[in-house]
């Protein structure tokens, strides 16, 4: 095996863990190529959380297997699905070789000497010790600050695909942190299943180890210009996590807060040990310290036995917190889940039609969000050329996406200011800004002489 290429499903802690496993296979002597056709082997690093991304899986297996056939591709298995009985009888069926749980990604060296045949599923916890290289030219960068999780969501796979809660000691995660500046990363995105408990594995203080709220500062202090994070719980949620953020100026104003219900009832019956009322009291802490906060959040709709008044109580909650984004899933009966085995699915229409009205509901309230905006100066994180290269692509500190036309002088990604001119429910759209508070002069589009002026000019 020396070419190898990674296809990624599912969350950002899958994308880090495709980086992490892609700088063992480069350090084994693997080059990495981006496609299948270039590959001799290729590694699917897989979702559990709903129907839809194990099924894709099995298709993407099928077409797999036939290059194995044809041309002796080696095929692995990776993440979230590989470590559920689900994915090991998928394994068999479909002929994988490398099989690797979320606990044993390091055992791919063990993979590669044993020519492509391994199946590793323990959880070991010699990745918390483990730095990656830094990423190459990129300016945001993840970075995983726990593995695991210690609630039991009745709906969730996770705690079995990852196992219980595990918080990496501070020390590895500001190592990693220096490696990612000195490459130049301006953005960093904290990541773990439930942040706010950091420090408290299996409930109980870690000695040695930080709080959240005091490794939010730690963070604050290595020179990063931004930092977020995800995912928080609100069931760990406290005061201290928000003063952290207000007095830390390089944190961004940015809290992704899954709510999942807006009905006690509902939530009880997910077992998230909390009720709407905490939930609000929670988003009212937050307003109180960050007037400016934006808010995001994760919403299942057709929970088993989720009535229309239960349904009423997730849109009168989205009005109440008034949501800049929300992710919405239908619920997905998870074969292992309390949920799937104590509780019978509501009819597919049910939960169809009410994912319409809830989608209407975040588009009217994120068009809202974003035409406040309108004539105003944020600061953007521009990471690439957007799909029209006459226009760079990246987010707010509040995590909207944004597209600005290129200028003079800032061609390129970068840090920048731009005035927001024109938004939709999914983005917004400006120009840059200069030191003076004066617009940039766009660039000429579509010329050579565009490309001409742009290039000798240097980085803003
Ligand atoms: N069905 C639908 N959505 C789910 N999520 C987790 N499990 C399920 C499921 N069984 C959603 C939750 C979680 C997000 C990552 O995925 O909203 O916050
Ligand atoms: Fe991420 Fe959860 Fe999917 Fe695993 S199951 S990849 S933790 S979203």
């Amino acid at each position: 095996m020396t070419k190898a290429h990674i296809i990624t499903y599912g969350c950002q802690m899958n994308e880090y863990d495709t980086h992490l496993v892609e700088s063992q296979l480069v350090s084994l002597g693997v080059d990495m190529v981006d496609s299948v056709d270039a590959a001799d082997f290729v590694l699917v690093n897989t979702c559990a959380v709903r129907g839809k991304p194990v099924e894709k899986v099995r298709t993407l297996l099928g077409e797999l297997r036939k290059l194995k056939h044809a041309r002796g591709l080696v095929i692995g298995v990776m993440g979230c699905l590989a470590q559920l009985e689900e994915g090991q009888q998928m394994a068999r069926k479909f002929e994988v070789d490398v099989l690797l749980g979320p606990g044993s990604l390091l055992d791919i060296g063990a993979a590669l000497e044993n020519n492509g045949r391994f199946w590793g599923l323990q959880f070991k916890d010699d990745l918390h010790d483990h730095v990656p290289p830094p990423p190459q030219g990129k300016l945001q960068a993840h970075l995983t600050i726990m593995r695991g999780c210690d609630h039991h969501c009745t709906y969730c796979i996770v705690p079995t695909t990852r196992g219980p809660q595990v918080s990496r000691p501070a020390d590895g995660i500001l190592r990693e942190l220096d490696t990612l500046l000195a490459a130049g990363v301006r953005e960093v995105t904290l990541l773990g299943q439930n942040v706010n408990a950091y420090g408290f594995d299996g409930g109980r203080r870690v000695p040695g180890i930080p709080t959240f709220a005091e490794l939010l500062r730690m963070v604050g202090a290595s020179g990063v210009e931004r930092i977020k994070f995800t995912t928080s719980h609100p069931m760990n949620f406290t005061e201290d996590v928000v003063l952290a953020m207000r007095d830390t100026p390089a944190v961004c104003d940015f809290i992704h807060l899954p709510v999942q219900s807006g009905s006690s009832r509902v939530l009880r019956r997910m077992a998230r040990e909390y009720t709407r009322e905490r939930y609000l009291e929670h988003v009212e802490t937050i307003k109180r310290h960050l007037p400016n906060a934006v808010l995001s959040t994760d919403i299942i709709v057709g929970f088993p036995g989720e009535t229309e008044e239960d349904f009423q109580e997730t849109l009168s909650l989205y009005d109440e917190v008034g949501y800049d984004h929300a992710y919405m899933f239908i619920y997905s009966a998870r074969p292992g889940t309390p949920s799937y085995h104590h509780f019978e699915d509501l009819p597919r229409e049910v939960k169809t039609e009410r994912l319409g009205r809830l989608i209407e509901k975040q588009k009217a309230w994120a068009l809202r969000k974003n035409a406040a905006y309108v004539g105003r100066d944020l600061q953007v994180l521009l990471r690439g050329d957007a799909h029209d290269a006459a226009f760079l692509e990246g987010h707010t500190r509040g995590n909207h996406p944004v597209v600005v036309s290129k200028a003079v002088g800032a061609d390129r990604p970068g840090i920048y200011t731009a005035r927001i001119e024109h938004v939709t429910p999914h983005m917004m759209y400006g120009r840059l800004v200069g030191a003076d508070g004066e617009l940039l002069p766009e660039l000429p589009r579509f010329t050579p002489e565009a490309a001409a002026l742009a290039n000798p000019l240097p980085m803003a």
